[in-house]
């Protein structure tokens, strides 16, 4: 990729090799598979990684279907002559995590990225750069990081190795996040490191929004690949409300095209949400029944049994609709009900995302229920108010829980409730989907239900964690003479049927960055239809600063939560006696 440089601060970038690229990445994916002649040689497994298309077919097959030139292979895509230089026939690639000293990329992207090259699903050359203002040698950074890698548990040979070897990719650069010329000096370095490679860089910007843009325009002018891709990924939150994210958009799109820009959302990357569409498009028993016609309600419920502990300063500016509604519940809605895509390509999942974010109704006030933890002692422990925060303003409204009601105003869910629910220091950790049946019609055995029938619907409920599971609540005989109906569980347990430990999201999100997949990732007008829905709301709750209603530290939330569901014929589904 060449980048042209103008007189003002926009740079242009030449896509010749960015199309290039997309049209591969868009079938590639690694995939980590085991080889089988260890079982006849008696040898150690050799792990090897497989490129495959999302589809699962082999990258040379898709490469055909996508037009390209025929018998791709993995090499020949990455072989390329840089302009300054011999015939180039490895790439590698450079990840900068920039602030690198921060939590997150302590608690979540180097363990992420450890992971990754345990299970040898890195590219053969790549190194990582922490960049970030504190001043710290290569071994002091890694040091730091080295206290949280961890090899999963059901894999722990050669961990210390690999641990080791890891860490001698691991590079540090200081710098201020606004200047030039400490890119300058990162750029010198990344160059070091990539010397006779093709140069591929990926940033991830794991910093407050305040200091995106800088990072962007000095990374954009002193430390793009000169010949490669760059691409930056980008962690919430995206603005505060529409007009301060197309704010953001707009000045990002001056550095970087739209490709080039990964909005992360991490609860995309969650095993259960991924496993969303194939559920339901590739099981003749679920897409059949998911519409108005079948479906009563579905409730999205996210669920945290701590506080803002520590991180009241930035939750206070945003609160729990743009730090969770907005987002991660959102987009788990929005692949729910998403039409059918023509293909699995990234841009045909975003279309219909898109689509069912366009069809919905915009929030009112009557639809959502907002509150705040207040201090309460139990069994002689105390816990805290969200305002007790030293970081937090006194009185601040700032609502630790919200609970709406949202319409997706299309024929296939008209009028059908999207119940969201999301807070903060409640009573369980807990992020599920729960999709609610309607009742059978004339249902011989309703004497046998007694009075409740909504006890009798059947219940879909997809966990997506803790302890990941899928299981559908059907009525059933008890074994015996008598006729006497319960509900059980068709009950699938990730930890029983799958022997594997779950990736974090961040491995899958970061993998799919390397290899340019952008299904995963929210796409600019994905971004803007979600801010439309809430906007008006956010407005509206703060402008007439509305007052939350008070829950203890550690309950259930606040009853106006019970009211709003009422209000369309619901009850929440993980608050009824028999949830499990
Ligand atoms: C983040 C929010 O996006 O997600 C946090 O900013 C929240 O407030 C976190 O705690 C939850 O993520 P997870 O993966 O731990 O459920």
């Amino acid at each position: 990729m060449v980048i042209c440089f103008h007189s003002c601060d926009s740079v242009a970038f030449s896509t010749s090799s960015l199309q290039h690229e997309r049209s591969l990445s868009r079938w590639r994916r690694w995939r980590c598979l085991t080889s089988a002649p260890h079982l006849l040689s008696g040898r150690q497994p050799r792990r090897v990684c497989q490129i495959k298309n999302s589809n699962g077919y082999p990258l040379n097959a898709a490469s055909l279907q996508d037009g390209l030139a025929e018998n791709f292979s993995a090499e020949a895509s990455v072989e390329k002559r840089s302009k300054d230089g011999p015939k180039q026939n490895e790439s590698t690639v450079s990840i900068t995590v920039v602030g690198a000293s921060g939590d997150l990329a302590r608690k979540k992207i180097f363990p992420a990225l450890f992971a990754l090259f345990y299970e040898d699903c890195l590219p053969k050359h790549f190194t990582v750069f922490g960049y970030a203002r504190s001043k710290l040698t290569d071994e002091e950074l890694r040091n730091m990081i080295s206290k949280t890698l961890t090899c999963r548990i059901d894999k722990r040979e050669n961990c210390n190795d690999k641990m080791e070897q890891f860490l001698q990719r691991c590079f540090y650069q200081s710098g201020q996040y606004g200047s030039e010329e400490n890119f300058v000096e990162l750029d010198q370095k990344l160059r070091e490191n990539e010397a006779g490679k093709l140069p591929n860089r990926l940033f991830y910007l794991s910093i407050p929004p305040n200091i995106f843009i800088d990072v962007v325009r000095c990374a954009s002018h002193h430390a793009s690949s000169p010949t490669g891709w760059t691409r930056v990924i980008v962690e919430k939150p995206f603005g505060r409300d529409s007009e301060s994210s197309a704010e953001l958009t707009r000045r990002l799109k001056q550095y970087l095209t739209e490709d080039q820009i990964f909005r992360i959302d991490h609860y995309l990357g969650k095993e259960l949400v991924e496993n969303l569409s194939v559920l339901r498009f590739s099981n003749l028993v679920f897409e059949p029944l998911w519409s108005r016609k079948y479906i009563r309600n579905v409730q999205l419920i996210f669920s945290e049994d701590f506080g803002t502990e520590g991180r009241g300063g930035y939750f206070d500016n945003y609160g729990i609709i743009r730090d969770i509604m907005q987002n991660h519940l959102l987009q788990i809605l929005a692949l729910f009900a998403m039409e059918t895509p023509v293909s699995l390509d990234a841009e045909d999942i975003r279309n219909e995302k898109v689509k069912v974010l366009r069809s919905m109704r915009t929030l009112k006030l009557d639809d959502v229920v907002v509150g705040q933890y207040k201090g309460h002692t139990k069994g002689g422990k105390s816990y805290p108010a969200y305002t007790d925060d030293q970081t937090v303003p006194k009185g601040s409204l700032t609502p630790t829980f919200a609970a709406a009601a949202v319409f997706i105003d299309n024929a296939r869910w008209d009028d059908v409730p999207f119940l969201m629910k999301a807070g903060k220091a409640l009573n369980t950790r807990r992020a599920e989907i729960r999709v609610q049946f309607r009742h059978v019609p004339g249902n011989l055995y309703k004497r046998n239900f007694g009075t409740d029938l909504d006890k009798a619907t059947n219940e879909l409920v997809i966990r997506v964690q803790p302890d990941e599971a899928i299981y559908l609540k059907i009525n059933n005989k008890i074994p015996g003479l008598s006729m006497r109906l319960d509900r059980s569980n068709l009950n699938l347990l990730y930890a029983a049927r799958y022997l594997r430990e779950i990736p974090d999201a961040y491995e899958r999100l970061l993998l799919d960055a390397i290899e340019g997949e952008r299904r995963l990732f929210i796409r600019s007008d994905e971004l803007d239809a979600a801010w439309a829905l809430f906007t008006p709301v956010l407005k509206e709750l703060e402008d007439k600063r509305i007052s939350p209603e008070l829950y203890p530290y550690g309950s259930r939330g606040p009853v106006g939560a019970h009211y709003l569901a009422a209000k369309y014929n619901v009850r929440w589904g993980d608050l009824s006696s028999e949830n499990s």
